[in-house]
């Protein structure tokens, strides 16, 4: 091949090459480069490939050096090598290029700003019910009872026939519970679990159980159809009403303060007798009156009584050697009362504006 086809080749070459790499001589955007940085590299191979390689361009359309003419062969072989050369440091610039950014980016991704201002992580906190729920647990636990734990959906049995309450009496009313299935009930009230203690745990005892109780009542302020109950049962030999009278009183210094006193009103239960509502002086204003009270000086804490006989024949126990007290407290309206809700609603919207304000 004559020196000048020769250099018109080489020059088609170049040409050719120049043509493919000016696509990658104008790096774009930060942002595109980014995106397309890898795939340009292996582009940029490729194309390496198809120059240089074993059947590139190079090796198809010029003569292998070895056999042109000796005369031409030195000027040939610059050109041709300098072309290559050329071609060789053009794709390793282009790629290089590429790789540092892709190594900036990497260490802008592993880098960390300890100047950028933090977070602030959003604790999570007890809701006041439970706030409630463990005041009134820690109370009753330092004076010697157990907190005990129980279902929610019950039996005839447990909810009503072991409560005293036969069938036909007004309070199996449809109106006062949610029925699940023939026979089973959502609890209406805690004193279930007077029961199941005393089955499981025998006698003497002396417990409370906190939980979930479940009404057909129609919510407003004072009301929910879900809400908490704390129960308390203790049995034992000659337990009486002063006993009750006096766990009371040391429950409400316990919750209240010291000079809170208490009230017992004569009531029904089926399962108590005698019964009594039990009242505590306002802890806002000591009993003179106040809106929290609304001025009656007094707030009601909830229903009591001496555990009535059948009640303990129901759980095997013999009403002749044992006796004891009862009581069930509402959660929710003390925890209104002491934060000085207007509605207890409140404490089922889950509207973490409200809630917030219990951390
Ligand atoms: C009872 O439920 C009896 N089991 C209490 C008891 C236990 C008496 C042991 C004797 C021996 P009562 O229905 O009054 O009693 O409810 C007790 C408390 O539950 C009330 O004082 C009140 O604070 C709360 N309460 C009742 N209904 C609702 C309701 N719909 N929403 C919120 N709290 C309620």
């Amino acid at each position: 091949m004559q020196e000048e086809t020769i250099q018109a080749a080489v020059d088609k070459i170049l040409e050719d090459f120049n043509r493919e790499i000016d696509r990658f001589r104008n790096l774009e955007s930060h942002s595109t480069i980014v995106l397309n940085a890898k795939s340009e590299i292996s582009e940029l191979k490729d194309l390496e490939i198809q120059f240089r390689g074993k059947k590139g361009r190079i090796a198809t359309d010029l003569p292998k050096i070895g056999t042109l003419d000796p005369k031409t062969r030195p000027r040939a072989a610059v050109t041709i090598q300098k072309m290559e050369r050329h071609i060789k440091a053009e794709i390793a610039h282009e790629i290089k290029r590429r790789e540092a950014i892709e190594r900036q980016l990497n260490d802008e991704r592993e880098s960390i700003d300890v100047t950028i201002p933090g977070r602030r992580p959003r604790p999570g906190h007890l809701h006041p019910i439970t706030l409630m729920r463990q005041r009134i647990e820690d109370i009753f636990v330092s004076l010697g009872y157990i907190v005990e734990d129980d279902r929610e959906i019950e039996t005839d049995f447990y909810n009503f026939d072991a409560l005293n309450i036969p069938e036909g009496h007004p309070a199996r009313d449809p109106q006062d519970t949610f029925y699940t299935t023939e026979g089973f009930a959502l609890r209406s009230q805690t004193s279930t679990v007077q029961i199941h203690a005393m089955q499981r745990r025998g006698t003497p005892v002396r417990m409370i159980a906190p939980g979930r109780v479940f009404r057909r009542d129609t919510p407003d302020p004072t009301h929910n159809p879900m809400f908490y109950q704390v129960e308390g049962l203790c049995v034992d030999r000659g337990i009486t009403m002063a006993h009750l009278k006096g766990t009371l009183a040391e429950f409400v210094h316990g919750l209240f303060g010291p000079d809170t006193r208490t009230r017992f009103r004569p009531s029904y239960f089926p399962f108590t007798e005698p019964s009594a509502e039990v009242d505590y002086s306002c802890f806002n204003c000591g009993g003179t009156g106040c809106r929290i009270c609304k001025q009656s000086g007094w707030i009601e804490l909830g229903g009591s009584g001496m555990v009535h006989p059948n009640v303990l024949r129901a759980a095997n126990v013999d009403p002749e050697e044992f006796t004891g007290f009862a009581f069930g407290l509402g959660i929710d309206r003390t925890c209104a009362r002491i934060y000085q809700l207007d509605d207890i609603r409140l404490l089922f919207e889950n509207d973490v504006r409200f809630l917030e304000q219990f951390r």
